[in-house]
């Protein structure tokens, strides 16, 4: 503990008075095999898709502890459908481990079992309850979400919603249900980032603020949502203005391809952005406290 706080405050240091951007969290994307075909995403490849081996994804991981990073989130595709010889997504999380990263996650769609998972923690993507989530995600998947998380049981499952003009009319529900579900701690609201061939899901400027007034009662009221006030807030303005901290995330895509940043810029959707990350970053620049103390909730 005592170790990762000093890291945090250094890098904090760092980056916050001397310019240096050297990337915290890493998200690592394993494949691009995916069991499913959300509506909203571009990541999947169903013919020939990219799946990495445990080499790759080992001096992947050693580049990103290289360059600073400390927090790694195995992403697809879908994660968990991760194999090679002998190794499954388990291997990667105690490599990571051993490498000398804090803590390694997961991202889920929770529609294979994953008991088991030595992760930190897991998130896993909820779009909305029932038909809403079905919408996006395929018939069925809500069930079979439900009924994996609970037998998961893990101790630090969160789930991850993307909020978008299908689905933003189920956001309180949502987050009700995640405050009465005895398997989840705390959802994480996304807006939908307009990539090419997404842009119709795109929630208006005005709705969105809507939602995110909706999203700051709910949580002063005391609902388990992790992003803070102040992310949120900063959330809305990201649109106009361009001062993102999005660096202290690196990615790496399912082709190898190393990016010290989100594909988000090269994709030119950085004024739509909806991923809830940028606000918090900001915020945490802003020297936020809320925002801080979220941070510092999640990271340790
Ligand atoms: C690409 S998925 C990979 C992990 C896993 N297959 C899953 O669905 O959780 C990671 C996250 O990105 C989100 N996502 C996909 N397309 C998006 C978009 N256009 N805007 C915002 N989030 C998006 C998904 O909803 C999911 O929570
Ligand atoms: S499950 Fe994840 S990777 Fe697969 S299509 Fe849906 S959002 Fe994309």
């Amino acid at each position: 503990m005592i170790r990762k706080l000093g890291y945090l405050g250094l890098w904090f240091v760092r980056a916050r008075f001397m310019g240096r951007q050297s990337p915290l969290q890493t998200v690592l994307f394993i494949s691009d095999q995916c069991n499913l075909s959300c509506k909203h995403c571009l990541v999947y490849c169903h013919e020939q898709p990219h799946i990495k081996t445990y080499k790759q994804v080992k001096e992947e991981l050693e580049y990103s502890y290289r360059i600073g990073s400390r927090f790694v989130d195995f992403e697809g595709g879908e994660p968990t459908l991760w194999r090679d010889g002998d190794h499954d997504l388990n291997s990667l999380i105690h490599l990571a481990k051993r490498i000398g990263f804090f803590s390694a996650t997961i991202t889920t769609n929770a529609q294979q079992p994953f008991s088991g998972s030595e992760a930190d923690s897991i998130w896993v993507s909820l779009d909305g309850l029932g038909v809403y989530h079905d919408d996006i995600r395929g018939s069925g998947s809500f069930d079979r979400l439900c009924r994996h998380i609970a037998t998961a049981a893990h101790p630090h499952l969160s789930v991850n919603m993307v909020i978008n003009v299908r689905n933003y009319m189920s956001v309180e529900e949502t987050v009700r249900f995640v405050r009465d579900s005895p398997h989840i701690r705390s959802i994480s609201l996304n807006f939908h980032t307009p990539y090419a061939g997404t842009e119709a899901l795109f929630l208006d400027r005005e709705r969105r603020l809507e939602v995110i007034d909706l999203i700051i009662r709910l949580k002063r009221q005391g609902y388990p949502i992790m992003n803070s006030v102040s992310g949120l807030r900063l959330m809305y303005l990201l649109q106009q203005e361009t001062k993102r901290q999005c660096w202290v995330t690196n990615f790496i895509m399912p082709t190898g391809e190393r990016l010290k940043e989100c594909q988000g810029k090269i994709a030119g959707v950085c004024g739509s952005c909806g991923f809830a990350m940028a606000g918090e970053m900001q915020a945490v620049f802003s020297f936020k406290l809320d925002t801080l103390l979220a941070g510092m909730n999640l990271r340790l």
